[in-house]
């Protein structure tokens, strides 16, 4: 009776915001490192992959697999330790149901709707626009009330969209830079001032330079008809940061939760966030210098959605804060290489490059030196989840396993796989379960994962931080709704035309 009444006391008595343990020592990376273990990653492989078979075999955003997802992490993290909420966003899927181009009485075979292009046709003279069609300038006089035909490149598609319909236009067609064809993707007008875009579809190098010469400065008749089908839902993302360490220097880290409807996920990217739950419940007994920010992202694999918005939607003085984000995706693919973001552009060329991110790489690199492992350095590209960072100038890095490109002769030997294989031969389909899984690459990057959280949590004296204060971009009136960009993604399954919807 006694003891429990004192126990009560001195609950009472404790502070409402108590972080870690008064004792708790300060975290340090082999103590972290050491406590992670392959079993219990396999163990929540397995409760993961309960989920999507559950769930009608898949972890997709706006399912039950998903919400169940973000309901079986929130149970694992330590409220007593972190601050965990979850943030909701509005997302709005668009797919292409077709796009159709008649010229001249002839229907083209090669064309693609653009996703985001309104159920509408459209019969109008088509005429030449000069250059990539981004400013007005680009725009015959004559334009007004016909179709315009336009060059891919320089600017997004919906920019082209957007200023052809300023300059009058009432539908558009944009060729390629090469024979393939994919489905662009426009995203939401709003984003761009226009409340609807103008139908717009998709052909060919060789059909478009062919109607181009057809054309010179005269016109044909033609029509362009466009279908897009669209869903609404609703996803979250959640984000638990230490209620310890200095809230003004904050590391976030990050994995996405969400599966593409083929399957279960667990390598992509159910790996990832498994890694940052083992991760973020054994630093529960350190504390930390520095506030550490886990992210689960919702609603990646149809383009960043969820951390594209976190980015986006953080106000500016928060933003400032955020000292790096380290993104962590497929960190156990069967074949698997361990690769580096290359932060420095020292062997991927990258806009993004920049000292902090050459930083965070070399924190990587020298991990695994350290362990006696082998590492390559991957592209940093930003399409991933750490793209929303790298707009807002916050430095990033991170592991990367590979997904579906194949495994080069020499990678075979560094890494002792297979040449000529995928690295993820399962990627995005129904196989990527627990068996697909390398648990010795899952349990090493784990360990790297919390290698980079320890030395981060104690210190980042020689990073770049505070940064000079940087207008973020882009602060555009941005919607909202959040539209899927399946091209965004790393790896969009249209081959060659990775960033085929962020650049014309
Ligand atoms: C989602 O959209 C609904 C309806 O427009 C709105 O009421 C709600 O506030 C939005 N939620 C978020 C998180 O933006
Ligand atoms: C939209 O309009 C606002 C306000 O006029 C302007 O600041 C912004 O740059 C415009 N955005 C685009 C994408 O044109
Ligand atoms: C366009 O039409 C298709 C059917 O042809 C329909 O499924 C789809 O919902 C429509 N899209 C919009 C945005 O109304
Ligand atoms: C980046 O690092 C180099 C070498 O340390 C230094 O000279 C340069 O000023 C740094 N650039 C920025 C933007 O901090
Ligand atoms: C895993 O997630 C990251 C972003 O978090 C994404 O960029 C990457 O493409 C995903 N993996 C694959 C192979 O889709
Ligand atoms: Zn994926």
């Amino acid at each position: 009776m006694k003891t429990s009444a004192f126990v009560l006391s001195a609950l009472a008595a404790a502070p409402l915001v108590a972080a870690a343990p008064a004792a708790a020592p300060l975290v340090e990376s082999n103590k972290l490192r050491r406590v992670l273990l392959r079993s219990e990653l396999r163990a929540r492989a397995e409760e993961l992959h309960a989920i999507a078979v559950r769930n009608g075999g898949n972890r997709y955003w706006g399912t039950a697999g998903h919400w169940d997802t973000l309901s079986w992490i929130e149970a694992q993290i330590d409220t007593n330790y972190y601050n965990v909420e979850r943030q909701y966003f509005n997302i709005t899927e668009q797919t292409s149901l077709g796009g159709w181009v008649t010229i001249d009485g002839v229907a083209y075979e090669n064309v693609n709707g653009m996703a985001g292009s309104p159920n509408k046709t459209v019969t109008a003279p088509i005429i030449n626009v000069k250059n990539f069609g981004c400013v007005a300038s680009d725009y015959p006089e004559s334009i007004a009330g016909k179709i315009a035909l336009v060059a891919r490149g320089d600017c997004y598609f919906a920019v082209k969209n957007v200023v052809a319909q300023t300059a009058g236009a009432i539908g558009i067609v944009v060729y390629n830079n090469d024979d393939t064809n994919f489905q662009p993707g426009l995203g939401y007008p709003k984003d761009y001032n226009a409340t609807e875009f103008i139908p717009a579809a998709f052909i060919t190098k060789s059909d478009g330079r062919a109607l181009v010469t057809r054309l010179g400065d005269g016109t044909l008749p033609a029509t362009v008809k466009t279908l897009t089908s669209q869903t609404s839902g609703i996803s979250a993302n959640l984000i638990a940061t230490t209620k310890g360490g200095d809230q003004n220097q904050i590391i976030t880290v990050g994995a996405h939760t969400d599966s593409v409807k083929a399957g279960p996920g667990i390598n992509d990217n159910g790996s990832g966030t498994i890694a940052q739950i083992e991760v973020a419940k054994a630093l529960t007994k350190y504390s930390v210098n520095n506030a550490i920010r886990f992210c689960w992202w919702g609603a990646e694999e149809v383009g960043l959605v969820g951390s594209r918005y976190y980015a986006s939607h953080i106000p500016e003085e928060e933003a400032a804060k955020i000292v790096m984000n380290l993104n962590f995706d497929m960190l156990a693919s069967p074949n698997y290489m361990f690769g580096i973001y290359d932060g420095d552009a020292s062997d991927f060329e990258s806009p993004y490059a920049t000292n902090g991110s050459a930083l965070i790489e070399q924190t990587f690199i020298d991990f695994f030196k350290e362990v006696g492992k082998p590492s390559v350095p991957t592209a940093f590209s930003g399409r991933s989840d750490y793209q929303g960072f790298l707009q807002i100038n916050i430095p990033a890095g991170g592991l990367f396993t590979g997904a579906e490109e194949i495994m080069s002769a020499e990678e075979a030997v560094l890494f002792n796989g297979k040449a000529g294989v995928a690295y993820d031969v399962c990627y995005h389909q129904a196989c990527d379960d627990v068996k697909n899984l390398n648990f010795d690459a899952f349990i090493t990057n784990t360990k790297s994962m919390a290698d980079a959280v320890a030395k981060y949590g104690r210190s980042i004296a020689g990073f770049p931080f505070p940064r000079p204060a940087v207008k973020l971009t882009p602060r555009g009136p941005l919607s909202e709704t959040m539209v899927a960009r399946p091209h965004l993604g790393k790896h969009s399954g249209q081959g060659g035309c990775s960033n085929a919807n962020v650049e014309a």
